[in-house]
């Protein structure tokens, strides 16, 4: 596979091995993968695939067994963890199905926090973020406050803080109903086309990727390249 400069986000042979009492457990076999910047890509797979595994390890969240993961130009299997907590906090963006928001915070200082963990508070952004997700009147509420929807929508808003290169989303959906996955992923959407913000997203729920420039299958720990635009999305640039 080529790695051509205007990748953002590169992955190369990437194995995830785990040593258990009954053996070895391949979970992720030679992955390879890529993200061009304005790129939203989904990848598909059933329960226990590998899909937040493959997150993990391309958020460096975890560390692969083998394999080359190169984020901007940068190997980040090659990076110690300060340099690595780094990369993650200012330049990739992470929403999660449980969204993670800390409970004894306000809304707005769940946004604002990431901008203050990177050196650089950045008020004016975090209201920004908040008026993106339709969140600014709720900024002094609490999450416990907000519904299911509203919570994902400030995680988004939290994910957007240092402004990321890339947003991982794992199953952002996964526990939201139908309506409300709709509105949490047409606000995806938005972001990727008026932004141009890059994602990789990670769903078993196929129906949501109807924005995507690229999908992948993750089978048998294999990732299998679909082919491009099952859904109604036009290139930017
Ligand atoms: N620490 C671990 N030790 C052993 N096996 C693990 C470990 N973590 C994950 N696994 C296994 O790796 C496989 C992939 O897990 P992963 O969570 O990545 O799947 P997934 O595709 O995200 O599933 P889901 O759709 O249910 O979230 C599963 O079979 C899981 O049991
Ligand atoms: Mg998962």
């Amino acid at each position: 596979m080529n790695n051509t400069t205007q990748d953002l986000l590169a992955a190369y042979d990437l194995k995830k091995e785990y040593t258990t009492p009954s053996g070895e457990l391949e979970i992720l076999k030679g992955v390879h993968l890529t993200l061009e910047p304005g790129e939203a890509v989904y990848v598909f797979g059933r329960s226990g695939s590998g899909k937040s595994t493959l997150l993990h390890l391309l958020g460096g969240l975890d560390q692969a067994t083998s394999g080359k993961i190169l984020f901007e130009g940068e190997d980040m299997t090659l990076l110690k963890e300060r340099e690595l907590a780094r990369v993650r906090n200012r330049r990739i963006g992470f929403v999660f199905q449980s969204y993670y928001l800390l409970p004894e915070l306000t809304l707005y200082e769940n946004v604002l926090l990431p901008t203050m963990i990177a050196g650089r508070r950045n008020d004016k952004w975090t209201k920004e973020c908040l008026k993106r997700v339709k969140l600014y009147s709720r900024a002094d509420h609490y999450p416990s406050e907000l519904s299911g929807g509203e919570k994902q929508r400030a995680a988004i808003a939290r994910a957007l803080a240092n402004r990321p290169s890339v947003v991982l989303c794992d199953e952002p959906t996964g526990n939201l109903d139908e309506e409300t996955a709709g509105i949490v992923m047409s606000l995806l959407e938005d972001l990727n086309r008026r932004e141009g913000q890059a994602f990789i997203i990670v769903t078993h729920d196929e129906a949501l990727a109807w924005h995507a420039h690229r999908t992948y299958r993750l089978v048998d720990g294999i990732l299998i390249p679909e082919a491009r635009g099952p859904v109604n999305v036009e290139k930017i640039s």
